[in-house]
């Protein structure tokens, strides 16, 4: 019997969970009660603490058909994936659709009658107070990396384009710069001013932020960003 969408915990799904911010997310769901599907390309290189709540799932946020049957029991999807651990000498190659493709794949292979998809944004999206977007600024954002811009900002109309229940939660430029992991925190909507873009906020903050809009959706169809607060 399907769960009503206020009904908790939830069976969640964490796409990329082996990375910095599907780590932290995962134990704040897993400390939150709900139950967690860690999809990871390799299950050998993914070690977190056992957890009964927690099952590891191989799967490729790229080839979305092989994850339907995960998906049929998943609720809620968090998607935290990215290509680039660290900044690429160069874009050769690089798809500016690698977003938009993988959230129009997931809405294709994901039965199920509560679809909510939780993505982690990119500060250069935002939108300025002063106006243009962050990455238009090169004092705020490197232009080198303008096409990771641009393929992040292309999964706001692709998700548009999707029946999902969605939103992009864009953290700040100082994000994993906090040490504190339990901050308060605000959602913001855009424009938003230099000094909220560039603000401090650690991995244990934003997860929480995932885990209730994960639970209690407040964010619907929208980009927003998270801010200390
Ligand atoms: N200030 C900001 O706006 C800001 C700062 C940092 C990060 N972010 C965003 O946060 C998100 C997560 O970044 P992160 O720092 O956590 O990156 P990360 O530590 O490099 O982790 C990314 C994870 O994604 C996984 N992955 C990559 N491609 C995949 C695929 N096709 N299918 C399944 N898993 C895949 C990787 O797994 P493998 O081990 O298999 O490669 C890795 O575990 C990204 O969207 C990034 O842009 C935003």
């Amino acid at each position: 019997m399907p769960s009503t969408p206020d009904q908790l915990p939830k069976q969640v799904a964490v796409l990329g969970a082996g990375g910095r911010v599907g780590r932290a997310v995962t134990a704040a769901l897993l400390a939150g009660e709900h139950h967690v599907t860690a999809v990871v390309r390799d299950p050998g290189r993914y070690d977190p603490p056992p957890h009964p709540r927690l099952r590891v799932v191989r799967g490729d946020a790229r080839q979305p058909a092989p994850l339907a049957p995960v998906l049929r029991t998943t609720e809620a999807l968090v998607l935290a994936v990215t290509p680039f651990t660290a900044p690429p000498p160069s874009f050769d190659g690089f798809d500016p659709d690698y977003y938009a493709a993988i959230v129009a794949g997931l809405a294709d292979a994901w039965d199920h009658p509560h679809r909510r998809l939780v993505a982690v944004g990119l500060t250069a999206t935002l939108r300025l107070d002063s106006g243009g977007a962050v990455m238009d600024d090169p004092d705020l954002f490197p232009p080198a990396l303008t096409p990771y811009a641009e393929a992040h900002a292309r999964q706001l109309p692709a998700l548009s384009a999707t029946t999902l229940d969605w939103a992009i939660l864009a953290p700040p430029g100082g994000f994993g710069t906090d040490p504190d992991p339990r901050r308060p925190y605000r959602l913001l909507r855009e424009p938003l001013s230099r000094t909220q873009v560039m603000a401090a906020l650690s991995h244990g903050t934003y997860a929480g932020a995932v885990v209730a809009e994960v639970e209690r959706p407040t964010v619907r169809r929208e980009r927003v960003a998270v801010v200390p607060g």
